[in-house]
């Protein structure tokens, strides 16, 4: 019998070579190249596309084509429905990536336990854990959680199988990169298995229409583990993101194939597993000091306006370069910002350190916070704090890179939900220079002198 084709694939790319390279010729990564082995290609026909000869399909117009609105499966947790824009849809498959630890198996098994409060057919599939480990788990967890059937298993065929002969309507794999199928040379988490494991149960799930969540790893770099392909062969990918040694996560939709991929939810680890927090706003508020370094950024999450607290810290370095440290935000935005203050807005922090930290262990990836970064990375260095000390003061827009503010998107609910909080006037693009923005944000240096 010939032996099976050998490929090489890339895990950060997919990219698939004849033979092994150090570095992948498609993404031009270090040492992502594995080996794999393919089963043997059936016989190919002489079609002039090079593939099998098949036989013609009729192309329906799209005005003619069926499409019934599918009931969603709510999952009970306000949050997780409205990232998945309404619920899990039957038969899809919704890949949840996160860091070990941030909340994942936990997040699924109490989604699993309010289906299956709701009289859904439920399995919890789990690699990693024992049953007796889920249990202890679900014990902590409200609702119908202890409910739930589970199967602590890695073998991909009995997982098949169980699936086959349960027709659950969901089911979570606990995780993707636990099972193995048989059939493949490599390890579980392997390239070439994370991708069958994937394939065989993205096949069976819309066959038998049953919604799959599968829970993957991110790797310390952020990206999900295993291969990209995997994100193209799921309808939905969500993140949760967030420090693990901290209360406060947020589930990010990367990719929709049913909803919008703006939305966001917050979350809070407690003692009995997840909460749902809906006043985000009120309590970053309420916690934000009124010291120096300290403002408050009117923040989108998704379409939701959510105000966090960014503050900075400024101070005397003996390290060459200084220290650069940004929690939060992405560190080329912060340089971007102090190289812009230090030329067009006369604060430069020259060989100090700086730090800059977004309270509660929150994420903002927008261009909205560099206002905020830049008042509060201000504030620190001059030591006076933004308003009128005593109340925080609320910003948000993007720097340009010639001292100009950029309008960015939805500024009237910012506006309206710092005005709840009582925070106005809100310092927005309007200011038109970031010169002009830290004059109204911050008193003047007389001010700082005479305190
Ligand atoms: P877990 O869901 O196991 O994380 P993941 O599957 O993403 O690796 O939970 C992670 C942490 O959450 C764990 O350290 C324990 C903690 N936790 C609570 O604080 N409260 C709870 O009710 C539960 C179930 C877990
Ligand atoms: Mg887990």
């Amino acid at each position: 019998m010939p032996r099976p084709p050998t490929v090489f694939v890339c895990s950060a790319c997919a990219h698939e070579a004849s033979k092994w390279h150090g570095r992948c010729p498609g993404c031009g990564e270090w040492n992502t190249l594995a080996e794999e082995q393919r089963a043997p290609a059936a016989a190919r026909g002489a079609s002039p596309g090079g593939g099998s000869a098949g036989r013609a399909s009729r192309p329906v117009r799209l005005a003619d084509v069926r499409a019934d609105r599918v009931a969603r499966l709510r999952t009970g947790i306000g949050e997780l429905d409205r990232v998945l824009g309404g619920g899990l849809v039957p038969g899809s498959l919704v890949l949840l990536g996160g860091s070990p630890g941030i909340g994942k198996s936990t997040l699924t098994s109490m989604a699993l336990g309010n289906l299956a409060g709701a009289g859904r057919r439920t399995l919890y599939v789990s690699g990693e854990e024992s049953a007796a480990q889920i249990r202890l788990r679900a014990e902590r967890l409200p609702g119908a959680a202890l409910e739930v059937p589970v199967l602590a298993e890695t073998d991909l065929a009995t997982v098949l199988a169980t699936l086959e002969a349960e027709r659950p309507e969901v089911c979570v794999i606990d995780s993707v990169q636990t099972l193995h199928c048989a059939d493949l040379t490599g390890a579980a988490g392997s390239v070439g298995q994370v991708r069958e494991v994937a394939d065989r149960i993205t096949r069976l799930a819309k066959v038998r229409d049953i919604a799959v969540l599968l829970v993957g790893h991110v790797t310390k770099e952020g990206a999900l583990a295993g291969p990209r392909v995997l994100e193209h062969l799921v309808d939905c990918v969500l993140q949760f993101e967030g420090e693990r040694e901290r209360t406060y996560r947020t589930l990010r939709g990367l990719k929709n194939r049913f909803g919008s991929t703006n939305e966001a939810g917050v979350f809070e680890m407690r003692q009995g597993g997840l909460v749902e927090v809906q006043d985000a706003s009120a309590r970053f508020v309420g916690e934000a000091t009124r010291a120096p370094g300290s403002v408050v950024l009117a923040a989108m999450e998704g379409s939701r306006p959510l105000l966090v607290e960014v503050q900075a810290l400024v101070s005397p370095s003996d390290m060459v370069p200084p220290r650069r440290i940004a929690n939060g935000i992405d560190r080329n935005r912060l340089a971007l910002v102090l190289a812009v203050l230090g030329r067009h807005a006369g604060v430069g922090a020259g060989t100090a350190d700086v730090f800059v930290n977004v309270a509660g262990g929150v994420r903002v990836d927008e261009p909205g916070a560099d206002l905020a970064v830049a008042l509060a990375v201000a504030s620190a260095a001059r030591g006076v704090a933004a308003g009128d000390g005593t109340r925080p003061i609320a910003c948000f827009g993007e720097v340009g890179l010639t001292g100009e503010l950029r309008s960015v998107a939805h500024p009237e609910r910012r506006t309206a939900e710092a005005a709840k909080f009582g925070l106005a006037p809100v310092v927005g693009p309007e200011a038109g220079t970031l010169r002009a923005a830290l004059r109204a944000a911050l008193p003047g240096r007389s001010a700082a002198r005479a305190a």
